[in-house]
Formats: structure tokens, sequence, C-alpha cells
């Protein structure tokens, strides 16, 4: 039997597809190459947009994201020893929240898995047949055996890395991409916030970030360079260097524990347009990325595929096209506000190693001018906090 939507990847793009899919009444197989317990437990993202937790509210998946999530009105920027409050409640009339994307996931599979949803894991050798045709096709093997799936439109949910966007033909896509010479070096550890919102540092070593997940575990991070070997950075090295970069003049130093996750991101920022080809439509990671300075990764994975489910229940069940072929330039929009908002916030709070001293100057007089001027403030506050989500 031809399911009507083949999904590829069960991240936060592909898992709520398949759930709003559901809502609307159509059903979805989602492949994935990892197991359960893998995708449930990768350390990631950790900031909704407030039009983000807006949709998972109305798609009845709010729930554990109210209890155990952490509310935040704003965010601190740290240059020359001091803390300045951004106020996201006061300038932009919302807020954001703080839950993992692990947890994100977590209450998806959930969801997907109490409706009876088909979420295949630990599959591989996912090949895109027939994308220009009426009925594709999706060939993969599970437990060794081939198996096919015929379908009538298939999203590629896969990542920056998964096997979607290079399933289109050469000369369909052009992409727009710029590489950052830095890394981050993120851990997760079991110690207390020490301050009760995100903290973003501009330092002559580097940026840092504290974040949190929860009242006792935080989640930090550090400008390295690209392709460090986290060797080179033993639990101590770590926390000396976050002491550091996040002193604050009258603050005391942060809560240091236990390393419990370590790994290092590079940053990029990459477009590709269109976002489809045929009946292959391109979501999240796989159509576009952003370097994580301002969060926008997973919450664009999720515009995108609000659009999408729309655009699909009005082809699968109204036989209008008019939202698949727009859905390109309908995400494309909010991607490229993220792109700019996502490179700005990374190009004024890192260190560049080419940087020259009036380049040194630039990031702080822009820095001076966000922390002072109402109007900067705000322009930060409003794309930080997320812009209304398109779609039906
Ligand atoms: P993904 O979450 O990548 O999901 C894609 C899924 O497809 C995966 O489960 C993958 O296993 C699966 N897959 C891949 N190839 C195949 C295949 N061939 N067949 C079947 N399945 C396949 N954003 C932030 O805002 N802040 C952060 O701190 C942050 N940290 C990050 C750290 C890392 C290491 C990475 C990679 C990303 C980070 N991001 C961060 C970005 C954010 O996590 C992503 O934007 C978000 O995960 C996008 O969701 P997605 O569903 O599009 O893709
Ligand atoms: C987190 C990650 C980010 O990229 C960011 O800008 C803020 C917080 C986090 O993982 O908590």
């Amino acid at each position: 039997m031809p399911v009507p939507v083949g999904i590829i990847g069960a991240g936060p793009a592909g898992l709520l597809l398949s759930h709003l899919l559901h809502r609307a009444g159509i059903e979805s197989v989602v492949l994935e190459a990892r197991s359960r317990s893998y995708v449930e437990q990768r350390v990631r993202a950790g900031v909704l947009e407030h039009p983000t937790v807006q949709l998972l509210d109305e798609v009845g998946l709010g729930d554990r994201l109210h209890r155990e999530g952490l509310r935040h009105g704003g965010i601190h920027l740290l240059f020359d020893g001091q803390r300045h409050h951004i106020d996201f409640t006061e300038l932009a009339g919302s807020a954001i929240t703080v839950y993992g994307q692990q947890e994100v996931v977590k209450d998806l599979i959930a969801a997907r898995l109490a409706a009876g949803g088909d979420i295949r894991f630990e599959v591989a050798d996912v090949e895109l047949h027939g994308l220009d045709t009426g009925r594709p096709r999706i060939s993969f093997t599970q437990d060794g055996q081939p198996e096919s799936l015929e379908c009538q439109i298939v999203a590629g949910c896969d990542g920056f890395h998964g096997v979607s966007r290079r399933s289109i033909p050469a000369g369909v896509l052009t992409a727009f991409e710029r590489e950052y010479p830095f890394a981050w070096l993120g851990i997760l550890a079991e110690a207390p916030p020490s301050s009760p919102e995100l903290i973003y540092a501009y330092h002559e070593r580097g940026f840092a970030l504290h974040s949190m997940r929860s009242p006792r575990v935080t989640r930090n991070y550090l400008q390295v360079p690209p392709d460090e070997d986290i060797s080179l950075w033993p639990d101590t090295r770590i926390w000396d260097e976050l002491q550091t970069r996040l002193a604050t003049a009258g603050e005391p130093a942060l809560t240091e524990g236990p390393v419990i996750d370590k790994g290092v991101t590079p940053m990029r920022s990459f477009v590709v347009e269109p976002m489809q080809h045929g009946r292959l439509f391109l979501a999240g990671d796989a159509a576009h990325i952003v370097p994580p300075t301002g969060a926008k990764g997973m919450n664009l994975a999720m515009a995108d595929v609000r659009v999408l489910a729309g655009a699909i229940a009005r082809f699968l069940q109204d036989g209008q096209d008019d939202l698949l072929r727009a859905y390109s330039d309908t995400c494309l929009r909010r991607v490229w506000r993220a792109e700019h908002f996502s490179w700005w916030m990374t190009s004024m709070l890192h260190c560049f190693p080419d940087a020259d001293p009036f380049q040194h100057q630039l990031q702080l007089s822009q820095l001076r001018y966000t922390v002072s001027s109402r109007a900067a403030a705000t322009t930060l506050a409003e794309n930080y906090v997320g812009l209304p989500i398109e779609g039906r």
C-alpha cells in the first residue's frame, strides 16, 4: 500500500511533521538511521522561541514543556566585565523557554507512538527514486532486508549530512554558504545555573555562553579553533576558561560540577534554494544551517514543517498544489531573517583570528549600542523571541 507521506529523519523536523500530518488525518512513515535511544539522548539546542512554544501548545505537546521548561524573559550580554540585561518581555512582549532539544524529541516520539505512528529506527541505505513523478519511492534496508515505500510526497528532514538534499539532480539547487574560523566546545554539567538567564559573553579570549537545562544542570559553550581536538580540553581547563570569559564585576564565580557530556560543533551558515524538487520537500537542517549564536536552528526546523504540513494537507485533501508550490518561497523569508540574525550575533560576539584592533572597536561599539539604545535592543529582542510563523 502506498503511504501518503514518507519522511526521512526523526529529528525535530521529521517528528513534528509526522505529528502535524496525523492531526490533519494524513498518515506518514518516518525512516531514521539511528536508534530511538540515540536520538532521544543527542544533546543539541536548548532554546524554544515564543512561536515554537505556541505551536507545540496548539498541537497538544506543551504539557511537560510548561512543567519542566524554564521561561526566560531576557538574556544578558557581557563585555568589558559588565553584564547588561536585554528584557524581551518589555521590548518584544514575549519570552523564550529553555527546554532541551532531546526533550522535544522524546515528547514527539511518545506522542507519535501513542497514536500508533510508524517510526522505523535503525534503517540504512535510504535512496530516493522517481522524485519527478507523481509516485516517488524510497528504498532502504531494515535488519538487513531490502524494503521499499511508495508515497505521494517525500519530506527530506534528515539534517545537513542526510541523503535527501544530495538526491536532487545537479544544477537544480543554488547553495549560499559561509564558514566561520571557529567552533563551539559545548558541555553539559551537573552544576546549578549561576544566573537566572543566559549570558552571552564577548571576551578577548573568545566567546562564551552560560546556559542551562534545569535548576541542577547547566550547558556552557566556549569558542575554540575549528576542528579542535577535544582531548586538549580536560574538564579543569574548560571550567578555568569559562570562569575567565564569564567573570562579571560584582558577581560570584560560576558554580562548577561534573561534566556529563562534551562535544565540538562546527559553525556554518548555509541555505539551498529552492527547498524543493518535484515531490521532494526539504525541511530543517537538510535545507539550511545557522551558526548556533541566537539559538535558531531547531526553531527554524519546526517552522518549516508547520508550513509544509499545511501545504501537504491542502494538496492531498483539497487537490490544490498552490501552497506546495509556494513552500520554498514561504519558508525562505523566515530562513533568511534567521540567517541574518545568527550571522549578526556571531559576528558581534566572537573573536575573529584575523581581526585587527579596528574590528575589535567596531564590535565593542555595536555591543554598547545594542545595550543602550532601546531601538537596537528591541531589534535583538524581537528576533530572538521569534517572528510569527506563517502557515495554515
Ligand atoms: P536533525 O535534528 O539533524 O535530524 C535529522 C535526523 O535525520 C537525525 O535523527 C539523523 O540521524 C537522521 N538521518 C540523517 N541521515 C539519514 C539517512 N540517510 N537516513 C535516515 N535518517 C537519517 N542549534 C541551536 O539552536 N543551538 C545549539 O546549541 C545547537 N547545537 C547543535 C549541535 C550539533 C552537534 C548539531 C549537529 C546541531 C546543533 N544545533 C544547535 C542545531 C539544531 O540542533 C538543529 O538545527 C536541529 O537539530 C534541526 O533539526 P532537524 O530535524 O532539521 O535535523
Ligand atoms: C543554547 C544554545 C544556543 O545556541 C544558544 O544560542 C543559547 C542556548 C543551549 O544549548 O542552551
